[in-house]
């Protein structure tokens, strides 16, 4: 069949000239969950906007076109946590569930990318004042590598915050995407949407793909009752150690290991992410750690708690070394080998 062969790569050439600026377009879903925008623009009104951060909907556009809504801001990948953080300030000022609820639930939206499977960067230039914001990433592209598990660590982490602020946990899965779409679509479409309807056209083309199940979610959130406890009181026992008996509650109980001793020595918010390598080499972050379980879980490792902060730490290092590898694997991150995923997980365990 030489001569099919031949057929094919000569329309795979000609495809790939002709439609080359094609698989370079971004894949537009900015609209997709404009029930929260609308949300969002509320919130923003309620108070003032020192930075002018434009409208919401700019960062959730691909890097270019967000630039647009920077103000007086900077970093592209840092406009959604920016403008997410207004948002939260200015609806708590106004004690405003529902708003604060939906800054959280538009912190977890996907970003645009260039293609299908592309990862978008975390934002590393910024911290967000308010740690619920903070304590959040943006899904990713559900095509890209271990997005199953990354979004679900995220809708995990973003119900646990909705419900510390006296939200419903289960809004989280208001924050899901699309169906994945196929590697090298021609089209760049996805199974996106952007029309823009009151309820998100999303929710009303019930294209959403729910991260995880309300099992899952109502796990989480306790988990993160009861878990949440035992870091502060490790937390409490460093201080002792260290600095003030005064204000130490109640007899510790848990075990705090070295790494432990570190990572807490700044007492975790409820629901806190206690992992704090922000290193995304091969496109995905470290899967969050928080409270809960035996002590720890790692967001993504269902069924599995770890005793201590540093195990739970370093299966979360591994974790992201192994989707790391994949990605340097499959060439879904060019320019990235094993070994350099080999060293960030150093320098993830090291963090
Ligand atoms: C919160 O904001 C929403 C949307 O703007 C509004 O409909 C609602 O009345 C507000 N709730 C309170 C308690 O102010
Ligand atoms: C947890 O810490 C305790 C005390 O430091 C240690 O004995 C135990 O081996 C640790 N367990 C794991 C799984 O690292």
């Amino acid at each position: 069949m030489l001569f099919k062969s031949l057929l094919l790569a000569l329309a795979y050439i000609t495809a790939s000239n002709i439609a080359a600026p094609i698989f370079r377009r971004e894949v537009p879903q900015e609209h997709s969950h404009e029930n929260i925008l609308i949300l969002m623009r509320d919130a923003i009104a309620l108070g003032s906007n020192p930075q002018n951060i434009g409208d919401p909907v700019f960062g959730l556009l691909g890097d270019a076109a967000a630039a647009g809504g920077l103000g007086d801001t900077s970093d592209v990948e840092c406009l959604q946590q920016n403008t997410a953080d207004l948002a939260f300030t200015n609806a708590k000022t106004s004690g405003n569930v529902t708003l604060m609820t939906a800054a959280l639930v538009y912190r977890a939206l996907e970003r645009n990318t260039g293609s299908v499977g592309l990862q978008s960067n975390a934002c590393t230039s910024t911290t967000a004042t308010n740690p619920e914001i903070a304590a959040i990433s943006q899904h990713q592209d559900p095509a890209s590598t271990g997005a199953a598990a990354t979004n679900k660590a995220i809708v995990l982490t973003l119900a646990q915050q909705i419900a510390s602020i006296g939200g419903d946990p289960l809004q989280a899965l208001q924050s899901g995407t699309f169906a994945p779409g196929t590697i090298g679509d021609p089209t760049a479409a996805g199974n996106t949407c952007d029309n823009i309807v009151n309820e998100g056209c999303i929710n009303a083309d019930n294209k959403l793909v729910d991260d995880a199940t309300s099992a899952e979610i109502e796990a989480a959130v306790s988990g993160k009752a009861s878990g949440a406890t035992a870091t502060v009181t490790a937390a409490a026992k460093v201080a002792t150690n260290s600095v003030d008996a005064a204000s130490c509650p109640a007899p510790v109980t848990v075990t705090v290991t070295g790494a432990a001793t570190a990572a807490a020595s700044s007492t975790p918010s409820p629901g806190q992410n206690l992992q704090t390598f922000s290193g995304n080499l091969g496109g995905s972050l470290p899967p969050a750690v928080t409270a809960g379980g035996r002590g720890f879980v790692v967001a993504g490792q269902t069924g599995d708690s770890f005793v201590n902060l540093s195990a739970a730490l370093q299966r979360s290092c591994s974790v992201q070394n192994n989707a790391c590898a994949d990605a340097a694997n499959s060439g879904a991150a060019q320019g990235v080998s094993v070994g350099d995923c080999n060293a960030q997980e150093t320098q993830c365990n090291a963090a």
